[in-house]
């Protein structure tokens, strides 16, 4: 079936946990990925990934010693994404909100990077920033929390647990358009 016609369907039926109706462009994808230095990243961790548009291209990226790990709370996406089957791929059913606990039990101190599609602005605001925070405390020093929204309405409440180290992108080729956020933990 057309990737695009299940990720419609699921999205639809889970507005208020998809945020969307469309899945990431590969142009958005890419861009979410460019500035990731593959071959120091071990551990990487995707939060929403949805029907796997950005999986693929992390999966992609990896070096052979590398690890993806996934936060999925969808059931249909979480069944889809099991069907990839990549050595280097863990999919857990559970919330981001579980992602330093989830971490830990794999055997992983510190993730490297985390890529996020979560919908932040309709998550409810303590729930969000819980993630955030476990997102903050989850990554190794220097590495990056990269989240794609679709207006600027979320970055107040990332500045508040990033402070300043946020820079801005942009990706035109999506639908709709998307700003990146790329967050960097300093210490
Ligand atoms: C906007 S979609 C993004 C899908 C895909 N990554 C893309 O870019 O097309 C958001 C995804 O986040 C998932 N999601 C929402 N809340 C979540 C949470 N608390 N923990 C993990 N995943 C969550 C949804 O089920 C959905 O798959």
């Amino acid at each position: 079936m057309d990737k695009r016609i299940d990720f419609f369907k699921v999205a639809v039926k889970n507005l208020k946990t998809s945020g969307t109706i469309a899945p990431s462009s590969r142009f958005l994808a890419q861009r979410m990925l460019k500035q990731i230095d593959f071959s120091m990243a071990k551990v990487l961790v995707e939060l929403g990934p949805g029907n796997g548009v950005i999986t693929h291209q992390i999966l992609k990226k990896l070096t052979p010693d590398a690890q993806l790990i996934c936060f999925e709370v969808n059931d249909d996406f979480y069944q889809h994404l099991q069907k990839i089957k990549h050595p280097q791929l863990t999919v857990l059913k559970t919330s981001a909100e579980h992602i330093n606990e989830e971490l830990k039990k794999l055997g992983f101190s510190k993730a490297c990077h985390i890529i996020s599609s979560l919908p932040l602005t309709i998550i409810p605001n303590e729930i969000s920033t819980a993630i955030l925070k476990k997102s903050l405390y989850s990554l190794e020093q220097k590495g990056t929390f990269i989240q794609y929204q679709y207006s600027l309405t979320y970055y107040k409440q990332l500045k508040a647990v990033f402070k300043d180290a946020i820079s801005l992108d942009f990706e035109l080729l999506n639908l709709p358009p998307a700003f990146v956020y790329r967050c960097k933990k300093l210490h």
